[in-house]
């Protein structure tokens, strides 16, 4: 038996995180988001994936940390390969193999790495030549902050305004050499609950019951142009501030959505009082704390306060580990 051509591609991509958040789909079918958003890409940690298409594999085959992916997992995977299939006009099943070399329960989110990275690989083993634009474009299927993570830097995903969405795609702001002095502390706290609803549902409980949702969607558009001079101009004093409030404004709605979304511990909120203690002593913003659907803490800082800001945050009880990052490169193929 002769058997039919495989087609191979590997591709690495890395975590971002949000200093303007998605949160909220205004059209399901086409991966549209209420709003744009802003990330900053990570240094050091990846997702890697391989994807392997072969006419004679039937059934897709899906490996996420070297265990057999199914039920919801798998499905999404096979979902995203399905579109992928479609574009390049083939129906050959798939084997996926992916592995991020950070742990996932690392208060990083995997989905954002790992569905660029997957989009990636796909794209590449179909021989689809996508530019970097198209590949956040298909990305944001997957994962929102997919789309993001395709590039390195500063990013921001712009909704658009084309009911299609083929405006809606990630934009590179500024590369990752921009601001090497500005520094993610990614605190891990202990006893992190695992999340009860998938981002996926909760942003969209919050579209429908958060009285304060739409108040947010319409300060979005000032405060993210805020941030991107800020960021442009590396000015921490006004970028801090700009963070904590964006991260003040996503957590309001969560808090409000019914049922209410509390994604923080005890001690994630310490961190938040910690580091206002922190820039209410220096008079200055020397600290930004921000954080995702989850209780681990992103804390900025800049390279010269590093130390001063560890050491304040490392008295309190309850953190278990901290990651000192930095504004990193995008994805790309490997193999
Ligand atoms: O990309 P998703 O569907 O996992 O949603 C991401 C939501 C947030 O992490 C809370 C915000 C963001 O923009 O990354």
């Amino acid at each position: 038996m002769t058997r039919g051509p495989t087609l191979e591609a590997t591709y690495e991509a890395p975590p971002n995180i949000a200093l303007v958040k998605y949160w909220g789909v205004r059209d399901r079918a086409r991966a549209i988001p209420y709003n744009s958003s802003v990330s900053v890409t990570l240094d050091r940690l990846r997702s890697r994936t391989t994807v392997r298409f072969d006419p004679e594999i039937s059934t897709d085959r899906v490996e996420l940390n070297g265990a057999t992916a199914t039920g919801g997992p798998r499905e999404s995977v096979v979902r995203f390969l399905d579109r992928v299939r479609e574009l390049a006009h083939v129906t050959y099943g798939a084997e996926v193999r992916s592995e991020n070399n950070f742990p996932t329960a690392s208060g990083l989110a995997s989905s954002a790495s790992g569905f660029a990275a997957l989009a990636g690989a796909a794209t590449a083993a179909l021989g689809l030549r996508l530019s970097g634009r198209e590949l956040s474009r298909l990305a944001r299927f997957g994962s929102g902050s997919a789309a993001r993570s395709v590039f390195g830097g500063f990013v921001e995903w712009r909704a658009g305004v084309k009911p299609d969405g083929s405006d809606c795609y990630a934009r590179p702001l500024y590369g990752p050499d921009h601001w090497p002095s500005l520094v993610d502390l990614v605190l891990i706290v202990k006893g992190a609950p695992v999340k009860q609803v998938r981002s996926e549902e909760a942003m969209q409980a919050s579209v429908a019951t958060s009285p304060v949702y739409a108040r947010r969607l319409a300060e979005l558009p000032g405060r993210i142009r805020k941030i991107r001079t800020a960021i442009g101009e590396r000015d921490a004093r006004r970028l801090f501030p700009l963070v904590m409030e964006e991260c003040d404004s996503f957590r309001e709605v969560c808090e409000t959505t019914r049922p209410s979304l509390d994604y923080l511990t005890t001690t994630s909120r310490a961190i938040l009082a910690e580091v206002r203690s922190v820039n209410r002593e220096a008079g200055r913003p020397i600290a930004a704390y921000t954080h995702d659907a989850g209780a681990h803490l992103h804390v900025f800082t800049l390279g010269r306060d590093v130390t001063k800001v560890r050491r304040r945050l490392g008295r309190l009880p309850g953190i278990e580990r901290t990651a000192v990052l930095h504004p990193g490169p995008g994805g790309r193929q490997v193999r």
